[in-house]
């Protein structure tokens, strides 16, 4: 049984996802152990409670360097014997202790085709201001592993959205959430537990025989 530690800062809608897939059963052999938040109050941690998922509130602020936090960070899902990271729409930084103890074992969903709108400050509805901004005609979301450098792990799964005439950021948010991060963020997980993700260099092989359909 895969023990998977999920890291959130908001709504937690990436993280009701992967709750509902393994519920269905379409996530098989693995459970979320525990749901850690940077900020108090967010909605996803009511999802958890809602589900018995023990969690916690791990805030960068209150720790005197990054050091110190990877290690409460590391401390915290040790207790719960996770494998897996899942950043789903966390917003604080980890360092290098906390991506050395879990190196290729932390997934992140981006709100973009990386390497496009991505990297420093852009975050939550940013990605889709500067996308609509730039005039793109398709945008998307990107899983991804995560190394040291911010938003430019391997790529495991990404899927593209239209933008379309009139779009909001809102809008596009949200269609992006639906039609593509809510898809591959549970997909890239199930993999993950089925052992099918080999990462050499850059390239992350998906291995078995099915097409993937996203
Ligand atoms: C959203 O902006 C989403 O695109 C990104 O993180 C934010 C909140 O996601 N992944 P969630 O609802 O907390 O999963």
């Amino acid at each position: 049984m895969l023990n998977i530690g999920v890291l959130v800062s908001g709504g937690g809608t990436n993280l009701q996802a992967l709750l509902d897939r393994i519920d269905e059963g379409y996530i098989k052999n693995a459970r979320i152990s525990t749901v850690v938040s940077s900020k108090q109050g967010v909605y996803a941690l009511q999802r958890a409670s809602d589900m018995e998922i023990p969690s916690a509130v791990i805030s960068g602020k209150e720790y005197e360097s990054i050091d110190l936090y990877d290690k409460a960070l590391i401390e915290h899902f040790s207790r719960y014997d996770v494998e897996l990271i899942v950043m789903a729409g966390f917003l604080s930084f980890v360092g290098t202790l906390f991506v050395t103890r879990y190196k290729d074992k932390i997934i992140n969903i981006h709100p973009s085709l990386i390497p496009s709108f991505c990297g420093k400050g852009y975050y939550g509805l940013v990605p889709h201001i500067k996308a609509i901004e730039y005039g793109v005609r398709l945008t998307g979301a990107t899983v991804h592993f995560v190394n040291e450098e911010y938003d430019k792990g391997p790529v495991i799964l990404q899927k593209a959205v239209p933008i379309k005439r009139g779009d909001t950021p809102e809008i596009l948010q949200k269609r992006v959430m639906e039609q593509a991060e809510w898809i591959l963020l549970p997909l890239a997980v199930k993999l993950f537990a089925e052992n099918r993700l080999v990462i050499k260099g850059r390239h992350v092989i998906i291995e078995g025989d099915e097409e993937l359909q996203i």
